[in-house]
C-alpha cells in the first residue's frame, strides 16, 4: 500500500468538502507553514554558509531559505531565478538554500563535463527531491530498495526499443494518430499546446500511453483521457510547499496524493484484467509480465516512464509544428523527405498504412532533415535543468567544493542559449551547426544519464509528424512565438498561439 492511511483519508476529506472549508483549511496550513519553517529550516542538512572560504561557491544574496516568497521562484519562474542568480553573484558557480538543502549551480564547459560525469552525483535522488512531479510509489522511488527496481525498468525499457517490438508500435502509433487527426475539419486552427499534448486532443500523450501500457488502456479513450487529467494534475499540485514539505498535509499535497492513487489503482486494474483474462496481447504490459518482475516494477513502469516520456515528447512535437508553421520551407523540406520514403506502390491506400510500410531503419538513419528539425527544437524549446545530489564524497568543481549531500543543478540554457557557441540562440534555425566540442549539444543528456527513451521519443515524434505533414498545410502568424523558458514542462508562451491548417490531399488518412 504505497500511501499512508491517515492522509489518503484527509484527501478523500478534504476533496469532498466546500470551497469554504477548503479556503479555510488552506489558510490553517499556510499559517503553519510561517511558523514551522524557521524550525525546520534549523534541521540537519549541510552547511556551508557557515564554512565561507574561497573553496565555497558565494551565496545568492538576498534569498531566505525559509521564507517561501524567496524560494517560490526557484519552481515558478526557474529561468529568471537563476539567471539572476549568475547575474548577483557574479560567479560560474553559486548556490542558495532551500530550506535547509544547499542547492549548487552551475555554469561553463568544465563544470557541465564534471557535473554529467561525476561518480558520486545520483540523478534520481535530485530530480525527487527538486521536481517533485513524479508519483511516488513506495518501494519504487521513495525508499532505500529504489535502485533494484530502477534498474530493472531501464533495462524493460530498454526492450521495449529493441527492432522487433518497434516494428510492432509502429502501425500502432499510426492508427492512434490517424484516429485523432480525422477528428480534424477540412480547414481549421489550433492551439499546439492543447491539440497535440493536453487534454483536448493529446495525440503524444495517447501514443505514449500505447507504447509504455497495455491495450486495454490505450486503446480506451475515456481511461486515456482520464489518465491525462490525473497527470495534468500531478503537474498542477508540484508547488514549493508540496516539494520542499511533502510531510504537511497542504492542498496541492492532497490533490497530488489523490491523482496519484487514481493513477496507480487504474494501472493495477489493467494489470489484473490482464492476468484474470489469461489473454496473451503482444504489448509492452504482456513483455513486462512476461519478463516475471514483481508487481510493484510494473506498476513503477508504467506510471513513471509514462509521464518522463509523455511530458518532453508532447514539448517537442508541440513545438516543432509551432516552429514548422512559421518556417514554411523547412515544412516544405520536411514533407518532400517523407515523400521519398513513401513506397510507391501505395498510392491507393491510407497516408498511415502507406507510412507504416516504412521500416525502423529508414524511419532512424534516412531523414536527416526530420532528425535536424528534432535536434534544434530540443535545443531552443526545452527548458530542462539537469538535478544531481552528491551522495558522496565531498568533490571540486573549478574550484568550488560541493559536499556531501548537496544538491547540484546543471540548467541546459548554460549552453543552448550561449551566444558564444549558438550565434541569435533564440533564432530556430535546423541548418546551424551543433557543437560537438565541449558537450556543446546536451538535448539528449550526456554519459551515464543520458535519456534511455530517445529511440521511442523520435520514432513517436516522426511517425506523428509524418502523418501531419503528409495530411495538412499549415502556418503560424509572423512573428513567431519565443519559447518561456520560465514554463518548465511546455515552454509555452504568454501569448496564445494559433496554427492554421488546410487539408492537402483527398487520401484517406
Ligand atoms: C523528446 C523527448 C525527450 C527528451 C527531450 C528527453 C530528454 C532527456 C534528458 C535530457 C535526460 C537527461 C536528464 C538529466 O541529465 O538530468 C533524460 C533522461 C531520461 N529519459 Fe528522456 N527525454 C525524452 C523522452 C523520453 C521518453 C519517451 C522516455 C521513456 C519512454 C524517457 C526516459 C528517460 C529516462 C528513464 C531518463 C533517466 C535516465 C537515467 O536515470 O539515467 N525520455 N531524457
Amino acid at each position: 500500500m504505497p500511501y499512508s492511511i491517515g492522509l489518503y483519508q484527509a484527501a478523500c476529506a478534504f476533496l469532498s468538502a466546500g470551497f469554504a472549508v477548503q479556503a479555510v483549511v488552506a489558510a490553517m496550513v499556510l499559517l503553519a507553514i510561517v511558523v514551522a519553517l524557521p524550525f525546520v529550516a534549523s534541521q540537519d542538512g549541510t552547511d556551508v554558509d557557515s564554512d565561507e572560504d574561497e573553496d565555497t561557491p558565494p551565496t545568492l544574496p538576498g534569498c531566505l531559505p525559509w521564507l517561501l516568497w524567496d524560494i517560490a521562484p526557484f519552481f515558478r519562474r526557474r529561468y529568471d531565478f537563476l539567471n539572476r542568480g549568475f547575474r548577483l553573484t557574479r560567479a560560474a558557480v553559486w548556490q542558495f538554500k532551500l530550506m535547509n538543502n544547499t542547492v549548487i549551480v552551475l555554469s561553463g564547459a568544465s563544470a557541465r563535463r564534471a557535473f554529467f560525469y561525476a561518480k558520486g552525483f545520483d540523478l534520481t535522488e535530485g530530480f525527487k527531491m527538486l521536481s517533485g512531479a513524479l508519483p511516488m510509489v513506495r518501494g519504487v522511488t521513495s525508499d532505500g530498495l529504489h535502485t533494484k527496481r530502477i534498474a530493472t525498468i531501464h533495462k524493460r525499457l530498454a526492450a521495449v526499443q529493441r527492432n522487433a517490438p518497434l516494428t510492432d508500435l509502429i502501425p500502432q502509433i499510426l492508427d492512434d494518430a490517424r484516429r485523432m487527426l480525422e477528428t480534424y475539419e477540412h480547414a481549421g486552427s489550433f492551439d499546439p499546446f492543447e491539440a497535440i499534448y493536453s487534454a483536448s486532443r493529446f495525440l503524444i500523450f495517447q501514443t505514449t500511453v500505447r507504447s509504455l501500457s497495455s491495450t486495454e488502456l490505450a486503446s480506451s479513450p475515456e481511461r486515456v483521457a482520464r489518465l491525462k487529467t490525473l497527470y495534468d494534475r500531478l503537474d498542477a499540485s508540484t508547488t514549493p510547499a508540496s516539494v520542499l514539505m511533502p510531510w504537511l498535509p497542504t492542498p496541492a499535497l492532497l490533490r497530488k496524493l489523490w491523482a496519484t492513487k487514481e493513477i496507480y489503482e487504474m494501472v493495477v486494474d489493467a494489470i489484473q484484467q490482464r492476468e484474470r483474462d489469461g489473454e496473451v496481447k503482444n504489448d509492452t504490459l504482456q513483455m513486462l509480465l512476461d519478463s516475471g518482475d514483481e508487481r510493484l516494477t510494473v506498476v513503477g513502469f508504467v506510471m513513471g516512464l509514462l509521464i518522463a516520456g509523455a511530458r518532453a515528447t508532447g514539448t517537442t512535437a508541440a513545438w516543432i509544428v509551432l516552429f514548422l508553421g512559421g518556417h514554411t520551407d523547412w515544412q516544405a523540406r520536411a514533407r518532400a523527405e517523407i515523400e521519398s520514403l513513401l513506397p510507391d506502390t501505395t498510392s491507393s491506400s491510407s497516408l498511415s498504412d502507406a507510412l507504416a510500410e516504412i521500416p525502423v531503419a529508414t524511419w532512424e538513419s534516412s531523414t536527416p532533415v526530420l532528425d535536424a528539425i528534432i535536434r534544434e527544437t530540443l535545443r531552443v524549446a526545452q527548458p530542462h535543468t539537469a538535478m544531481r545530489r552528491n551522495l558522496g564524497p565531498d568533490t571540486y568543481i573549478d574550484g568550488k567544493r560541493i559536499p556531501s549531500g548537496a544538491f547540484v543543478l546543471y540548467p541546459f540554457s548554460d549552453v543552448h542559449l550561449d551566444p558564444a557557441i549558438y550565434p541569435d540562440p533564440w533564432r530556430w534555425d535546423p541548418a546551424r551547426p551543433h557543437s560537438t566540442k565541449d558537450l556543446g549539444y546536451v538535448g539528449w543528456g550526456v554519459g551515464k544519464t543520458t535519456c534511455l527513451g530517445t529511440r521511442l521519443a523520435k520514432i513517436e515524434l516522426k511517425l506523428v509528424l509524418a502523418l501531419f505533414l503528409l495530411a495538412f498545410d499549415f502556418s503560424v502568424q509572423q512573428p513567431l512565438p519565443v519559447p518561456n523558458w520560465n514554463d518548465m514542462l511546455l515552454c509555452r508562451p504568454a501569448t496564445k498561439c494559433t496554427v492554421a491548417y488546410t487539408k492537402r490531399t483527398q487520401r484517406a488518412l
